[in-house]
């Protein structure tokens, strides 16, 4: 067989399917559009809007070559020839175009005749009933009948997952010869063994598989078909296993050599050495396409794989860190076609580097507990790890719990997973009742005890700001308390509130409580449990019991701002998603009256027309004034429908579905506008980093932009009339005015400067130390040419001098000196670069340079005079 490389073999098929009419698109994101899959896990993922109808297909017929990642089976990756979480899939798609007669036909063209695979070599497998494709097979390609298998819906059936476009499919299989056989009587096409190798799977996509399981028909019949790169060139490449081919080979070299060991000598170095090659490709490609590492979603995959690769990194005893090793090699055998190797390199290098330095900290700490858990158990003759040691593993050192699983699979020993379970439960209650603790700081465990006595606040504010209750408690530094003197700081409880409790990033509720004609000020009101507490400020005199009825009157302007915040914040959310791309996640927000916040996955800054594009989105969605819809679901129902949840955010059994019909839905809590046109406008403020692939955006909305506004303008009309322009000149004449002030600055400076070269003598002190003359000169801001000039101009005299000369910079304190010598002070033994070496050491800096001449500086101006001392001790010692 002729050798090929993969990226020859990657463009022959894409040329291949081109000659049949195929449209060639790049490879999509490993980050998918469809929120029903975590990754992209084959080509026909990004084109199922073609297949369910929903989207025209510009081109009819289309070949890729896609990125793929599944990671269904990570454990296994390294253990076996052919197990990847990264690999890349050669597919063509037909959309109503051509069908099963051409895909099979085809596909026996490429593979023969185009790469000259050997027919005899070649088998297919069909779906049990599916005589179609079975003549073809037999009567087109003349494939005989016993080489043609048929099987049941668990081999040559495929779904796209639980639910989505689907088909009977039909394989081709390579025979790679006796020699990889089990040598079982029953080996054949089908056997788990390495003999026969399923290459392509081709389906004939014809069915839209619903949540009942019921299977209507697409609008066309479709052909999808997935052929790995990686296993077709190891066929072609002729070697055991795909990690052998040109597309793993230099990373294998790189750990091998690194490692100083030799490939296929030692069962548990390959692992390793495998291991490291498939992870390193899965996390470069996905931080590629922006995934970050996280403990949730995509996120936790990468940190995952990231993780389990520095482990394997130190069975191999790699020191220190190691992965960013494999960024250039890899960029090197795939950076074409994957131009985003390139371009990512710099953010993907930075954020390895992180992550892995952050896991090194603990990862020698953590396996030196594992290991010393793990003989004191096998003392005791038990071989399970206790929950708590998984736990303190995951908590404290970062090892997720499936590498924990692994390390104690490698030692023979099972894990706890309920004690584990158990563990987490217990530190949430414990996080829970910490932050309760701080919270009620007056009050100790009085809410659990109001719980258990009134059961929860009802809350009434989602449709009123205003409701009348009953005090159930007054609480104060004392504790419980039945009736309150004004005036005085305390909290209290209703049995039925409209104040909402600050939660899920949104502030809490303002405004007053009227009890007894008496007007107290609510400042703020927070969840404690089920309990809602109002923390308030009765300022007069009079007095509030228990059981007194309460009239409440939420602050609604306020509360009309948090709403326009709050709906914005869901706008934003969907509208960075849409701008800078689905990796975008929330990673923390508030929402309150003057402004929001929030924060979320991105790895760099964002561009100041990706701001102009979001907040244009946002505003376009707020002028189609759409009706926001807020309705009730189950947990389940409300993921059903698609609703964005938040990883570390706890949703009861119902939950609330924020739905802006056509833009963005949202699990949330919290207050919103009626119609997208009550948010009035949006901007954005700010946006900044802050640190682990984290940026924040703050932004305002409704009549907090006039504010703002008024006040740029009323700065602007000042500087228009303080710089005497308008507004279309002004920055020129800033600039005007800036550059006319630098080139005052300098002829100043010049001058000055001339000045002093000029009565340079006034400005020494001069003083005799063994019959050398010492002159000092101290001078501010002038650059250190302009004191060697000064130094020449002193040095020039009868006697033999020293001349010593400093500048202090005013703005950061540092400090310059020249020391300069003349021949006759050197003949005297004058080292001038050894009295500037000890001057800058005192200095705080460095310098040094030739007996007659040197120079140097330090950042701590102020000890220049004792520098000068050292200098007159060291003259003296000099000059003997
Ligand atoms: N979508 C098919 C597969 O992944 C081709 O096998």
């Amino acid at each position: 067989m002729q050798y090929r490389k993969a990226r020859e073999l990657r463009e022959m098929f894409i040329k291949f399917w081109e000659e049949k009419g195929a449209k060639h698109l790049e490879s999509f994101s490993l980050v998918p559009e469809d929120p029903s899959l975590l990754f992209t896990i084959a080509g026909m993922v990004p084109l199922k809007p073609y297949y369910l109808g929903i989207k025209e297909p510009e081109y009819p017929r289309v070949v890729t070559c896609q990125k793929c990642v599944r990671t269904n089976d990570i454990e296994n990756v390294g253990r076996t020839a052919r197990h990847h979480t990264f690999f890349e899939m050669l597919g063509n798609f037909s959309w109503g175009s051509y069908f099963k007669h051409e895909a099979i036909t085809w596909a026996w063209e490429f593979l023969t005749e185009r790469i000259g695979l050997d027919p005899e070599r070649l088998y297919a497998t069909i779906y049990l009933d599916d005589d179609e494709a079975f003549n073809v097979w037999n009567k087109e390609v003349g494939l005989p009948a016993e080489k043609i298998y048929r099987f049941g819906q668990d081999d040559n059936y495929w779904f796209m997952g639980e639910t989505g476009p689907c088909g009977p499919c039909s394989e081709i299989y390579y025979d790679r010869g006796e020699k990889y056989s089990c040598g079982k009587e029953t080996c054949g096409v089908g056997c788990d063994c390495d003999r026969y190798m399923e290459i392509w799977n081709l389906v004939f996509t014809q069915f839209d598989r619903q949540k009942d399981g019921s299977l209507p028909l697409l609008p066309h019949k479709n052909i999808d078909t997935g052929m790995g790169l990686e296993r077709l060139a190891s066929v072609i490449q002729e070697v055991d296993t795909d990690y052998e081919t040109d597309l793993f080979t230099p990373l294998i070299e790189h750990t091998c050599k690194r490692a100083g060991i030799t490939y296929g000598n030692n069962p548990r170095d390959d692992m390793a050495v495998r291991v490291i090659a498939d992870h390193v490709r899965s996390v470069v490609f996905m931080m590629a396409d922006g995934v970050l590492p996280l403990n949730d979603g995509m996120g936790y995959v990468l940190r995952r794989l990231l993780r389990r690769a520095v482990r394997f990194g130190k069975l191999l005893n790699f020191d220190g860190l190691f992965l960013n090793e494999y960024v250039p090699i890899l960029i090197d055998i795939m950076g074409n076609p994957y131009r985003e190797l390139i371009t990512q390199r710099p953010v993907i290098e930075q954020i390895i580097n992180l992550e892995e330095e952050k896991f090194n900290k603990t990862l020698k700490q953590g396996t030196e507990l594992f290991d010393e858990e793990i003989s004191h158990l096998k003392a005791q003759g038990i071989n399970q790890i206790p929950g708590d040691v998984i736990f303190t593993l995951y908590d404290t050192y970062g090892f997720p719990p499936e590498l924990t699983q692994e390390m104690a699979e490698e030692q023979n020993f099972t894990l706890d997973k309920e004690g584990f379970k158990a563990a987490m439960n217990e530190q949430r209650e414990r996080a829970r009742a910490s932050s309760k603790q701080k919270k009620s700081a007056l009050a100790g465990d009085i809410y659990t005890e109001l719980e258990n006595e009134n059961g929860a606040t009802k809350f009434t504010g989602y449709e009123k700001f205003t409701d009348g209750g009953k005090v159930l408690a007054l609480i104060n530094s004392d504790g419980r308390i039945d009736t309150i003197t004004g005036p005085a700081e305390f909290e209290i409880v209703l049995d039925v509130t409209p104040f909402y409790p600050e939660r899920g990033g949104e502030v809490g509720d303002t405004g007053t409580i009227k009890i007894n004609n008496l007007s107290l000020k609510v400042l703020n009101t927070t969840p404690h449990g089920k309990i809602i507490v109002h923390s308030v400020k009765l300022e007069t005199e009079g007095k509030i019991s228990v059981n007194d009825e309460a009239i409440c009157l939420v602050d609604n302007e306020r509360r009309k701002a948090i709403r326009r915040n709050h709906t914005a914040t869901h706008l934003l959310h969907e509208a960075l998603g849409r701008v800078l791309g689905r990796h975008v996640r929330q990673a923390g927000s508030l929402v309150a009256d003057e402004f929001l916040r929030f924060d979320f996955t991105h790895h760099s800054p964002v561009t100041d027309e990706e701001i102009a594009e979001t907040e244009k989105i946002i505003n376009a969605e707020i002028l189609a004034n759409v009706e926001v819809d807020i309705s009730e679901h189950s947990k389940h129902e409300a993921q059903a429908l698609g609703a964005k949840a938040l990883f570390d955010e706890k949703y009861g059994d119902v939950v609330r579905v924020v739905n802006v019909p056509d833009f963005s839905m949202e699990l949330c809590g919290g207050l919103h506008v009626k119609r997208t046109g009550d948010i009035g406008g949006f901007k954005i403020l700010r946006e900044e980093n802050i640190g682990s692939g984290t940026r924040r955006i703050l932004a305002t909305t409704g009549m907090n932009i006039l504010t703002i506004l008024q006040k740029l303008f009323a700065l602007r009309n000042s500087l228009t009339a303080l710089l005497a322009t308008d507004e279309d000149n002004l920055k020129d004449k800033a600039q005007t005015l800036i550059d006319d002030m630098k080139t005052m600055r300098s002829q100043i400076q010049a001058a000055k400067l001339r000045e002093l070269l000029e009565n340079s003598e006034k400005f020494l002190e001069r003083e005799e130390i063994n019959g050398v003359l010492f002159q000092v000169g101290r001078f501010a801001d002038i650059p250190a040419n302009m004191l060697r000039d000064i130094g020449d101009k002193a040095r020039a005299r009868p006697e033999a001098n020293v001349v010593i000369l400093s500048s202090r910079n005013t703005e950061d304190n540092s400090c310059q000196i020249v020391v300069m010598a003349d021949d006759k002070a050197v003949n005297m033994g004058v080292n001038a670069g050894a009295l500037v070496k000890e001057a800058c050491a005192v200095l705080g800096g460095k310098g040094g340079g030739r007996k007659n001449v040197a120079q140097g500086g330090g950042r701590e101006g102020e000890k220049l005079e004792q520098a000068l001392n050292g200098v007159r001790e060291q003259i003296k010692s000099q000059v003997k």
